[in-house]
């Protein structure tokens, strides 16, 4: 159903995310007719600002990023809109100012107060921002009319897991759990949605979903970008373990591992993708570690043909960091079903291209009929979900070349969401902003995932920082697809990691 008109309150409007991301979302939702009528957005920010220099940046920006283009008399309409609202963060007295402005807005409205605060400012004001709400009484509606406050909160969600307790604690405090919704982008893309779809609107995927038909699985997300536009800072706090294997990567391995559902229902979804975070063998000692996790940063090499410098030359980057931009894991999942398969996870900057899939790779057929006579058959079935770019599924076979001798080749069947239904994937912001309008939240992480995936996180991170036994920190050059040593963590067990 479409949901009601609502005000949506950005914090940390004047920042990269609402300029690249939400305020173009929200654009291509009214270009799409998706947008309910009647929703207003304001930008809550600390610079001096009238509303029509707020929009006029934000138009620059979408003229450049929207997928849809622009087109000026949409962008007028939606524009008219969109308000600035300046305040300090941490001045309670900005808060009682915007409840004025969203009763006003309420009253012109005729009465409908609900409300979506979407937090995305820098992580130190997650919490102050939150009081404040409570103190100036929007955390909830007060017209009497069935009207609701909802919070999403972007990421990061804490850097490890008593920081997300102690978030999760201030969220609930002041939003129920189930006004929260806590951003994964990565569940919005429609790659990711699709998961669940091929393998429970498919009869034929989920008999061979198991420990006897599959011999592993990858999840691989390589980026070809390094430390651009100040994020060194950031990131160099971070690490790619942090910023995309607790949250992105494991969250696309539950969707992939996890138990049918009862329902469809946000819970009956997320009950089960907690399941599979809560079996993760944990890595829970430096030994384990040096076993399972391969860390590197990039040294300076070249992508797409230019030249870059090595991570420890980019700006706002420790020039002794210790920070990993590339991490490759196995992880195993002790269930029934994935007893013995493990998931090899990597994730790095400054690789060759940008992409991310999932790839299934089932077990060799018996070797009885095609032997070394004919040459053996040319490795397992291999069934790719690509998450970005060039959306799609693939089925790596086995097939006999054409000819009167028995000679064999893989080959592929494969579907493109492009041709096969001739237009883009709607941005995942799109789908999740409209989903917590409607009261959804399927796609966001629920309390108890965030924090089983910081427990997991957290063991490896803990024995990077040992200082009385430090771990290994390989090295890549930029460009290339990562270090050697994580091409030996899968060799020790026989395997390879799937060409991009
Ligand atoms: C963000 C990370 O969450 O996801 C970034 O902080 C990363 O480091 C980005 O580049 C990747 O998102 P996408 O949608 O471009 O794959």
């Amino acid at each position: 159903s479409r949901p009601e008109p609502c005000t949506v309150v950005i914090f940390g409007a004047t920042g990269d995310l609402t300029h690249r991301k939400l305020v173009p979302a929200l654009y291509n939702l009214q270009v799409e007719g998706a947008l309910p009528a009647g929703v207003k957005m304001i930008g809550f920010a600390r610079r001096e600002k009238s509303d029509e220099e707020f929009r006029q940046g934000l138009e620059k920006l979408n003229k450049k990023v929207s997928r849809s283009g622009h087109d000026e008399a949409i962008w007028a309409e939606f524009a008219q809109n969109v308000h600035y609202h300046q305040s300090e963060f941490l001045d309670l007295d900005g808060y009682r100012r915007l409840s004025e402005t969203l009763d006003a807005i309420d009253r012109e409205r005729g009465g409908h107060g609900s409300r979506l605060f979407y937090i995305a400012s820098s992580p130190s004001f997650f919490d102050d921002i939150l009081e404040n709400l409570k103190q100036a009484g929007l955390n909830q509606c007060n017209c009497g009319e069935g009207c609701w406050a909802r919070v999403i909160v972007e990421k990061p969600f804490g850097t490890d897991l008593p920081t997300a307790q102690h978030l999760n604690r201030v969220v609930n405090r002041t939003f129920e759990e189930k006004d929260t919704y806590r951003i994964d982008h990565y569940l919005g893309k429609e790659t990711a949605q699709n998961i669940m779809v091929l393998r429970f609107a498919n009869a034929i995927f989920e008999p061979l979903w198991n420990n006897r038909s599959i011999d592993h699985i990858q999840i691989t997300c390589s980026e070809n970008l390094g430390m651009e536009g100040g994020r060194g800072g950031y990131y160099d706090k971070a690490g790619a373990l942090r910023d995309m294997v607790q949250n992105h990567l494991l969250q696309l391995l539950s969707l992939v591992a996890m138990e049918p559902p009862t329902d469809l229902s946000a819970d009956g979804v997320r009950d089960e993708k907690v399941k599979v975070l809560r079996s993760l063998r944990q890595w829970d000692t430096p030994e384990l570690v040096e076993q399972n996790v391969v860390r590197a940063q990039y040294v300076a090499g070249h992508v797409d043909g230019e030249n870059v410098v090595g991570y420890r030359e980019e700006d706002r980057v420790d020039p002794e960091s210790m920070t990993e931009s590339y991490v490759a894991l196995k992880i195993l999942v002790d269930t029934w079903r994935w007893s013995g398969v493990p998931f090899y996870v990597r994730m790095g900057k400054q690789l060759p291209k940008k992409a991310t899939e999932i790839s299934i790779h089932f077990k060799e057929p018996p070797t009885v009929l095609f032997n070394a006579l004919s040459g053996g058959v040319p490795g397992g079935n291999v069934l790719v979900i690509r998450i970005q770019p060039d959306e799609g599924i693939s089925l790596r076979m086995v097939s006999k070349i054409p000819g009167s001798s028995l000679r064999m080749e893989p080959v592929k069947m494969d579907f493109h969401y492009s041709t096969s239904f001739g237009k883009g994937s709607p941005e995942a912001y799109e789908r999740l902003l409209l989903d917590s309008m409607a009261g959804d939240a399927t796609l966001f992480a629920r309390r108890d995932e965030v924090e089983e995936a910081w427990k997991f996180i957290d063991h490896i991170e803990r024995a990077w920082h040992e200082v009385k036994r430090p771990l290994k920190m390989s090295e890549y050059v930029a460009g290339t697809w990562g270090p050697k040593d994580a091409d030996d963590l899968l060799a020790r067990d026989g395997r390879k990691w799937r060409r991009l």
